[in-house]
């Protein structure tokens, strides 16, 4: 007996070394951390339970039947982060370039369905050459199965893609499929096509990084959501963006206690924003400020700046909290703004993490880049989103809230739970200044000095409408609050629509635009 199980430690152990030293010597030559260590970092000391350690392909063709492939590429099982289960897959790069055959497909497979079975996240971290070529129609119709899992597991559990080497072709497409996609700025790359064949279709010359590398796909084509400088550093962005997360969309987001006291009074709220409406400043350090400890995880902090979205918490609670941002385009609302933020409020709609928003937006952005790229279509994801959400909805108008873009700012209207307004609100249907221009147009011209009746009509408008009071009178605004109370009153409002139930008619799923 002792001398069979000193046998399976040393297969064990062999096949764990997955392509061999020479191999790991390369790859680490790359500043990368093995498929192992990976795992060892992101879970906790000894949590890690590896499964499929055995399995092997069967493929004959070109060669592989004398092709060993320890641990068939990829490294699968579970295992904890801060106590609290989540499944995990890592593509082993010394492994036949991490390729993917049909034995390495089933056990990713395998583990995405243990996840959804016992409701824990997915983590999937990814450094392969793609479809292992030898294995044809198997290889591809592993990835089918990986995609239709991830379908099928979206809004159920968390899913979240590590990109950590290349990820080509169809591949990308179980990433694109999850929830949040990471990437080390160094060595990842994410495309369908790769340089050579664009250089042979269209002629264009690009290299393998900007064409897919973290930098363009946080910054340009807002694929990935976070940017991290090494695998070490990107493990632990995952491990606290798991932090904030519920295990499943039956379970709660685990409760974070802190001595922040709800009470607390925001003093720098007074300076942070300016009374002009013209001048602006950064909402981050206003969500900083209202929130607990100012721990605010940011999603997409390099796409579409002039929207902020994340995570943080309120009273110990997971929210997602979605900004206007008045230091980039002045907070307006365009094309890339509108997707990343209705994307993000459906992932908090699924997993029953409130919403917290704060308005400040002159409205759409004008122009016709916008108006072809279909800023109607694009827009209409942000008032969807916010009006099939059922968690929680709360508003703070901070300022400006003009026109469709207010509305679509979590407004009353489209089901927001509580609006409160900060003093300098100003909700009307647009600005002073376009609106005194269309009302008096003909008075305008027509007058002595039309500059001085121009300005006149434009503070009379003001007057009028760019202040919070007119939508508090109508119940559209609940509240117009002292700016350094805004965390005691969203405290408080959170925990009064904490038990919130509403039920929509049944449907088998609505048509949001895309
Ligand atoms: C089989 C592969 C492989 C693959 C790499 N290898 N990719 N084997 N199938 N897809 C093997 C290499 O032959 C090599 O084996 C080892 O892995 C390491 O690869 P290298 O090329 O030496 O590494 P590197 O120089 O770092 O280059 C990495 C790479 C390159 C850029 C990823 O390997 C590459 O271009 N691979 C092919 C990528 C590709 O075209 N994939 C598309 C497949 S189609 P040895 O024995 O020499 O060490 C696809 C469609 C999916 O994925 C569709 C789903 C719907």
């Amino acid at each position: 007996m002792l001398e069979k199980i000193r046998e399976l430690e040393l297969l064990r152990q062999t096949i764990s070394l997955g392509g061999g030293q020479k191999r790991i010597d390369k790859h680490k030559e790359k500043g990368k951390l093995t498929a192992r260590e990976r795992i060892l970092f992101l879970l906790d000391p000894q949590s890690f339970v590896e499964l499929d350690l055995f399995m092997r392909h069967r493929c004959t063709d070109f060669g592989m039947e004398s092709v060993e492939a320890p641990g068939e590429g990829v490294v699968t099982g579970y295992g904890t982060i801060d106590g609290r289960l989540v499944y995990v897959s890592s593509q082993d790069f010394t492994v036949v370039g991490g390729s993917l055959g049909e034995a390495h497909a089933q056990k990713i497979c395998k583990v995405m369905d243990m996840a959804v079975r016992n409701g824990a996240p997915m983590i999937s971290i990814n450094d392969s050459g793609g479809a292992r070529i030898q294995e044809g129609v198997d290889a591809l119709n592993g990835y089918g199965n990986i995609f239709y899992r991830n379908t099928l597991a979206s809004g159920v559990i968390p899913q979240i893609s590590v990109i950590m080497g290349p990820c080509a072709g169809g591949a990308v497409y179980s990433p694109a499929l999850t929830d949040f996609v990471f990437m080390t700025a160094t060595h990842s790359q994410m495309f369908i096509t790769g340089p050579q064949v664009i250089k042979a279709v269209t002629g264009e010359d690009v290299t393998m990084e900007d064409l897919g590398g973290a930098n363009v796909h946080n910054t340009t084509s807002g694929v990935a959501h976070f940017m991290a400088a090494t695998d070490e550093d990107c493990l632990t962005q995952v491990r606290r963006l798991v932090s904030f997360l519920p295990s499943n969309n039956l379970s709660e987001a685990p409760a974070n206690f802190s001595d922040d006291p709800v009470s607390r009074v925001g003093e720098r709220l007074l300076e942070l924003i300016p009374a002009e409406a013209n001048r602006s400043y950064d909402v981050r350090e206003l969500v900083a400020e209202v929130i607990d400890d100012g721990d605010f995880m940011e999603v997409q902090p390099f796409y579409a700046e002039n929207m902020v979205v994340g995570f943080g918490r309120l009273n110990s609670r997971t929210i997602g909290i979605i900004a206007n941002q008045p230091k980039v385009l002045a907070g307006s609302l365009d094309i890339n703004a509108s997707d990343k933020a209705a994307r993000f409020i459906r992932f908090c709609d699924s997993f029953n993490i409130p919403l917290l928003t704060f308005v400040d937006t002159p409205g759409y952005l004008p122009g016709v880049n916008q108006e072809y790229g279909g800023i109607i279509r694009h827009g209409a994801k942000l008032l969807y989103a916010y009006s099939e959400a059922t968690v929680p909805k709360l508003t703070v108008i901070v300022r400006k809230a003009y026109g469709g873009a207010y509305l679509a700012m979590c407004s009353r209207a489209l089901g927001a739970d509580t609006v409160i307004a900060f003093p300098t609100a100003e909700v009307a249907v647009m600005g002073p200044e376009g609106a005194a221009n269309i009302l008096f147009k003909d008075f305008i011209s027509n007058a002595e000095s039309p500059a001085e009746t121009r300005r006149e009509k434009i503070s009379e408008y003001r007057q009028k409408f760019a202040n919070p009071y007119v939508a508090a009178a109508r119940g559209m605004v609940d509240d117009i609050i002292d700016p350094r109370d805004t965390r005691r009153v969203l405290c408080n409002a959170l925990e009064a629509n904490a038990t919130k139930r509403e039920q929509r008619p049944p449907r088998k799923h609505g048509n949001m635009p895309l």
